[in-house]
């Protein structure tokens, strides 16, 4: 019987056959150390970058008890931050392929301080740009974020169709679209754009003001804490699971020139409301042995955020081949333990 690979099964066979060297930025945060972890699962060389603004060494620890002693000795981490040019030439020498994840996420801490948000955010992520466009990188993939849909009504969200931005995170996000369609133009330096749909799993801290809301009411579902619903809880969000994630971004990284200089949606493409979230958190906690049974706390709607989001994935999945993997209920299923072991 003749097996069909997936385009990321294609691609996963190249990279192992010939390793590259991959950055990635933000290494110490959530995302940035799921793509370390695959990365160095599948013997790549890989240089990481992070200043610790809201990533931790933990994350780092955790991903070397998981790959193998040659396999941790490809991973040479840089402690720099973004802001600073010299930082961002240095992680570039030598590199194949930027995975740029490195900036201050959340909604509610840039209304809180717009001032930094923006200076990480637009102003670390040209240094980027520059940086790599000058070390002649193979390619340039970024975070964006689905934040950049802002106030269009249509759902679901088609890349090209986007409203005025809600929030300062917003605006930044928005403009290193803007950056990267600058540089095609300007230097012929192609980059590709993920926007990001709430992404979940293994490593998101529940800690903080700025917490997702996932990790943020499992933890205190786990705890035994109140869990409050901002609004009526009909707001909804295309909740995708790490892993699709980070398969998106490898194929990004991988992709041929004519697929260059885009923005992709990074989601599934389901809708999920707060309130079925809650319902299917609970339910998923009650199978790892903890009984959350106290009532949601409802409370006034969050300044900033947007109230339904769902993505039309059609463009990834024809121009990357890109497939996810995980449904929300499948990734929340394999996410739970680890949200069980490490927060209890
Ligand atoms: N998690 C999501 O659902 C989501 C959704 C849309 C977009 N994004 C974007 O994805 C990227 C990664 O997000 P995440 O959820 O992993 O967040 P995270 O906070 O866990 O990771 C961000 C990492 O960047 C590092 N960082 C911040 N400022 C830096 C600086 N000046 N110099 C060097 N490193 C710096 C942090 O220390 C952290 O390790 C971000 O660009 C974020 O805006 C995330």
């Amino acid at each position: 019987m003749v097996m069909t690979l997936t385009a990321y099964e294609k691609v996963q066979k190249v990279l192992i056959n010939e390793p590259k060297t991959w950055l990635i930025t933000g290494v110490a945060g959530f995302i940035g150390s799921n793509l370390l972890e695959e990365l160095l699962l599948l013997n790549q060389k890989v240089v990481g970058l992070d200043n610790f603004a809201t990533g931790f060494q933990h994350n780092l620890d955790e991903v070397q008890g998981l790959v193998n002693e040659d396999q941790w000795q490809n991973f040479t981490f840089i402690e720099g931050d973004i802001r600073n040019l010299d930082d961002c030439q240095a992680a570039c020498i030598g590199v194949d392929y930027v995975l740029h994840q490195a900036a201050l996420g959340s909604v509610p801490r840039s209304i809180a301080d717009p001032i930094n948000t923006n200076d990480t955010n637009i102003s670390g992520y040209l240094n980027m740009l520059v940086a790599a466009r000058d070390a002649k990188v193979a390619s340039f993939t970024y975070a964006a974020s689905s934040s950049t849909y802002g106030d269009h009504p249509a759902l679901p969200k088609v890349e090209d169709a986007i409203g005025n931005p809600l929030s300062p995170y917003a605006v930044t996000k928005y403009v290193n679209e803007l950056y990267a369609d600058v540089f095609s133009r300007t230097y012929g330096f192609k980059t590709i754009g993920l926007r990001y749909f709430n992404i979940f799993g293994k490593r998101q801290t529940p800690d903080g003001a700025y917490a997702a809301v996932i990790p943020k009411w499992t933890a205190a579902m786990i705890a035994g804490d109140e869990v409050f619903i901002n609004g009526d809880g009909d707001t909804s969000r295309d909740f995708n699971f790490i892993e699709n994630a980070v398969q998106a971004n490898v194929l990004a990284a991988t992709a041929n020139d004519e697929a260059k200089n885009q923005v992709y949606n990074v989601a599934v493409g389901g809708r999920t409301t707060l309130n079925t979230l809650f319902s299917a958190l609970q339910e998923n906690l009650r199978k790892n042995g903890v009984d959350y049974s106290q009532e949601v706390v409802y409370r006034d709607f969050r300044e900033g955020d947007v109230r339904h989001s769902q993505a039309d994935i059609s463009k990834i999945q024809n121009s990357l081949g890109y497939s996810p993997q995980f449904d929300i209920v499948q990734g929340i299923e394999k996410a739970m333990p680890w949200y069980v072991t490490s927060l209890a």
